[in-house]
């Protein structure tokens, strides 16, 4: 397990190659086993394998997103604000188990912040990509996690990225 940790990298150029259709599989099998307060699962996803919709995603904010444009796999990671008061840790954590099996699968991944995130002066981000995707407004987007074949490797991280000041023993 902390091997592949070492070894995944936000990947945000892919190739043409199709993603398998067990890999993908699995990938959302990971994402339904993330942990749940309560046991609520408040969260929902929707595998996006169109190009055509991953463009009109691409411009649902103004920096961070444009990569979306030439990728043909997305997740969207939405959370349902009627069921939860805490799907924020609920669909994070499953858009983590996202990254963690695929990067697994041999693909790359990068995550995409909705949440916060505005289209333009008028529109937030979220409300940009309910109406592209058809969803109702209890729910709210928290990531777009973008997955493929990666085009090229970026060298995972050794021990000297580890900031181990962080770690506190008993009291900080
Ligand atoms: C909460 C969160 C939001 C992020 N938002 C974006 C984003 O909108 N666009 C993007 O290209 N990368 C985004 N990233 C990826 C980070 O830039 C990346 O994880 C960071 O630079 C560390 O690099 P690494 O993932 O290769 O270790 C986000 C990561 C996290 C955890």
């Amino acid at each position: 397990m902390l091997e592949l940790f070492y070894k995944r990298r936000s990947i945000r150029k892919f190739t043409d190659t199709p993603i398998e259709a067990e890999k993908l599989e699995r990938i959302l099998q990971a994402a339904l086993l993330a942990p749940s307060s309560k046991s609520v699962y408040p969260c929902e996803f929707i595998l996006v394998d169109k190009k055509e919709i991953n463009e009109k995603l691409s411009t649902c904010k103004p920096h961070g997103a444009s990569f979306l444009r030439n990728t043909a796999y997305s997740i969207i990671v939405a959370g349902d604000t009627n069921k939860s008061d805490v799907w924020i840790e609920d669909c994070a954590i499953a858009a983590t188990f996202i990254q963690l099996q695929a990067e697994q699968e041999g693909l790359g991944t990068c995550w995409i912040q909705i949440r916060k995130r505005e289209y333009n002066e008028e529109q937030s981000a979220t409300s940009y990509i309910r109406k592209i995707l058809k969803m109702p407004t209890n729910l709210q987007v928290l990531a777009i996690i973008a997955v493929g074949y990666k085009d090229g490797e970026k060298t995972g991280r050794d021990e000297t990225h580890l900031k181990k000041e962080k770690i506190h023993r008993n009291q900080f």
